[in-house]
């Protein structure tokens, strides 16, 4: 039984943590959240951490001469004198901002249902979890909160999600439902959470906790490059190893926030759910509000293992679909070859020498339909620009497969640009307030997808091509934020309404891999997963830049869904150079693909590449199903590294960049994770044979001696 309920204390266990709640007088109160406890609990007040003469606003659990103020409340509301911010914020018809919200009851499930209309976790039967929902009240405004927690036992995780019904005759504003409210006992914890912007996302950040609010957010309509929905919680001594490490992420996509607030008596609260800020949804009466799902996980065996546990479910019960498990095929993107300069020919001269490299899928990026010959028309108008394309996308696709390639195109589905028919047809389409300028972002609006008559456009303007063509791939980008906002609601309309096309789109074509796009990560988060098997991870193709942000992605993404591509030197958005071996090992980390002008490149380069492409194709399978270790930072270090170990632990595949070299500098030695300590390995490479325990306590030695460059090893047991 995951879940344990004795004496109105609520127990969810995996086999490492537990979530612990217990109704106290008729509130409900968090008590514990991380390693197992199987004694019996007994509410002892001290654990609560109660001293009622502190209370300065009263005491509102009069029973128990307690103020709320001081108690750790599993799911806080304004108004009482708990006056930290509060996980549930509504205003109601009398004018009245205040909520009391006491416990009404529970009930339990196998199984977990879906979040209506919001990507979540799921069951493939019901034994693999076990749901609770606790239902807490306002008897005066006449509305419940439901709180429903589901223990992936063999996961070790939990997925919350918070429910709000109207069961009265007024209108509710809520003003903030958030996901996952939950506490720290103390505050010497730094607050880790990933932080960049285009061309550099996901950075590894950790601040120490101070008495302060600790926040990050995005008010940008999408998660963004600058903020990812993730924030963990680590010792300051937490390494990737050892130590305690909480993770908080959040399957929305979409304006969200996270923080941490330490009060007087250094007692963390942690919030994280849709952006309150500028929130505002109105429920009638039986109306209710879904907040989506977030996903807490906790180790105490360092930063990795939280990892590798949001990855084991992410890959497997977050991501669906055929492509879920199946082989992803080596792809070519013309974007970095050409941008808007190609035509039929160029492209086909493409596929036939990646054909000959051994490279499986070809992808026609932007510029493919309208008049786009730059970035500034034509978003919206999905018709082949037949100046470029004479035989339109259904002829290009077939030459492409006759070739012995799979064909994949790109869209912007979401945007519509002013110079367009579909917007000379509907300029009312778009995100805008009438009579205010609409800001234009790259020369793009963004098409109001809350509005039903947009969504069908677009699930019936991207099936049209979807269904005359042998499409195999879809690349679908997103390339601004949101401005000119019209309604506080708007960016949550948005999202359900993106959330319905995708779904609309995908389950109409499930022999289609779509790769999700934001120029490049600026959307990359949970709530993409389960649409997208695959996504950009950056705009940002440098290798050396790439090991930062690979690095910093999988602390909450598995490999298998990051698309990492080879690209040409100097590169487009550095100016960098960096070996061709570089550039090829660091995308091996992720869904491997090209996106250079191969016409371009020396036969010597050529003949790296196809050797490349044999070595990823030997070891796909264990870079998208082993269990991912990273061994050196490069936020720490002057160089990187991570390990893949097949289930099994029989293979394993370590890659090693050095950013900078120095002369004369020590050697680096990178300890190997994952393997049979008992077992001998052989190094494929040079035959050479290390005991496992050898290379998980001595390792091996790399030397610094060349800038940028990366190094693989192969590991299999003897
Ligand atoms: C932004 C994407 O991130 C790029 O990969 C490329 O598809 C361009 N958009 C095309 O406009």
């Amino acid at each position: 039984m995951a879940i344990q309920i004795k004496d109105g204390v609520f127990n969810l266990k995996t086999p490492d943590i537990s979530y612990i709640m217990c109704v106290f007088g008729n509130r409900l109160l968090h008590v514990h959240y991380g390693k197992r406890i199987d004694s019996d609990i007994e509410i002892d007040t001290e654990v609560l951490r109660v001293r009622p003469c502190a209370a300065m606003t009263g005491k509102d659990i009069e029973e128990y001469n307690m103020s709320s103020e001081l108690l750790l409340t599993e799911y806080s509301c304004y108004g009482s004198p708990d006056l930290r911010t509060p996980a549930f914020h509504a205003e109601y018809e009398d004018g009245s901002e205040v909520t009391v919200l006491t416990y009404k009851g529970y009930q339990t499930y196998q199984g977990k249902k879906p979040l209506r209309g919001l990507p979540s976790t799921y069951v493939e039967c019901d034994d693999e979890a076990e749901t609770l929902e606790i239902t807490l009240e306002d008897t005066l405004q006449k509305i419940e909160v439901i709180l429903s927690y589901t223990v992936f036992e063999n996961y070790n995780a939990i997925a919350r999600s918070v429910k709000v019904k109207n069961r009265g005759d007024q209108v509710v504003k809520v003003k903030s439902l958030m996901s996952c409210s939950s506490y720290l006992l103390d505050k010497n914890y730094e607050m880790m959470h990933l932080q960049g912007a285009w061309a550099r996302e996901r950075h590894i950040q950790r601040l120490p906790l101070g008495n302060s609010m600790q926040r990050i957010d995005s008010k940008r309509g999408a998660s963004s490059h600058h903020h990812s929905p993730f924030i963990g919680f680590v010792r300051p001594y937490t390494t990737e190893e050892a130590g305690e490490a909480y993770g908080f992420s959040l399957i929305y996509s979409g304006n969200f926030e996270a923080y941490a607030e330490t009060n007087a008596y250094d007692t963390v609260r942690i919030n994280m759910g849709i952006n309150s800020f500028s929130f505002c949804h109105k429920l009638k009466k039986n109306d209710e509000l879904v907040a989506p799902e977030a996903v807490m996980v906790y180790s105490a065996e360092g930063i990795g293992a939280m990892s590798r546990t949001f990855h084991k479910l992410y890959k497997n019960r977050l991501c669906r679909g055929k492509w879920r498990d199946a082989e992803r095929p080596i792809l070519i993107n013309n974007w970095e070859a050409t941008y808007f300069e190609f035509d039929e020919n160029k492209i086909l001269s493409i596929a036939q020498k990646a054909k000959e490299m051994g490279i499986e899928l070809l992808v026609l990026d932007d510029g493919w339909f309208g008049k786009r010959d730059l970035d500034n028309c034509s978003l919206g108008d999905w018709t082949p620009d037949l100046r470029k394309l004479p035989n339109g996308i259904k002829g290009l696709a077939e030459k492409v497969n006759a070739i012995g390639m799979k064909f994949g195109l790109w869209f912007e589905p979401e945007m519509v640009s002013p110079d367009s028919d579909l917007y000379r047809a509907h300029p009312d389409w778009c995100i805008h307030i009438e009579s205010r300028k609409r800001t234009e972002c790259r020369h793009q609006l963004i098409l109001d997808l809350s509005k039903k008559e947009v969504q069908d456009y677009i699930v019936k303007s991207i099936s049209d091509i979807l269904c005359t063509a042998p499409i195999e791939y879809v690349k679908w980008d997103m390339n601004r934020n949101f401005t000119e906002i019209t309604t506080p609601g708007l960016p949550h309309q948005y999202m359900l309404g993106l959330y319905s096309v995708l779904e609309r789109i995908t389950t109409a074509f499930p022999e289609v891999l779509f790769e999700g796009c934001s120029g490049g990560g600026g959307r990359f988060d949970a709530g993409m997963l389960p649409y997208f098997s695959q996504y950009w991870t950056s705009d940002d193709t440098d290798a050396i830049e790439r090991t930062y942000i690979q690095y910093g992605t999988s602390v909450v993404m598995p490999a298998s869904t990051m698309g990492a591509h080879v690209s040409t030197v100097p590169n487009h958005q550095l100016g960098r150079t960096t070996p061709l071996k570089s550039r090829g090992y660091v995308a091996m980390m992720g869904q491997f693909g090209y996106e250079l002008d191969i016409e371009k490149c020396t036969d010597q380069e050529i003949e790296e590449m196809k050797h490349q492409i044999t070595e990823y194709k030997e070891l796909r399978e264990l870079f998208h199903n082993g269990e991912m270790y990273r061994l050196k930072s490069p936020f720490e270090e002057n160089c990187c590294a991570w390990e893949f170990v097949s289930e099994d632990k029989k293979n394993a595949v370590l890659m090693y960049c050095t950013v900078l070299a120095s002369c004369q500098g020590a050697y680096s030695y990178v300890k190997l994770r994952g393997l049979n300590a008992d077992k001998t390995y052989i190094d494929i490479e040079t035959g050479k044979k290390y005991g496992g325990d050898y290379l998980m306590n001595v390792g091996i030695a790399f030397e610094n001696s060349q800038d940028f460059l990366a190094v693989m090893k192969r590991f299999e047991e003897a």
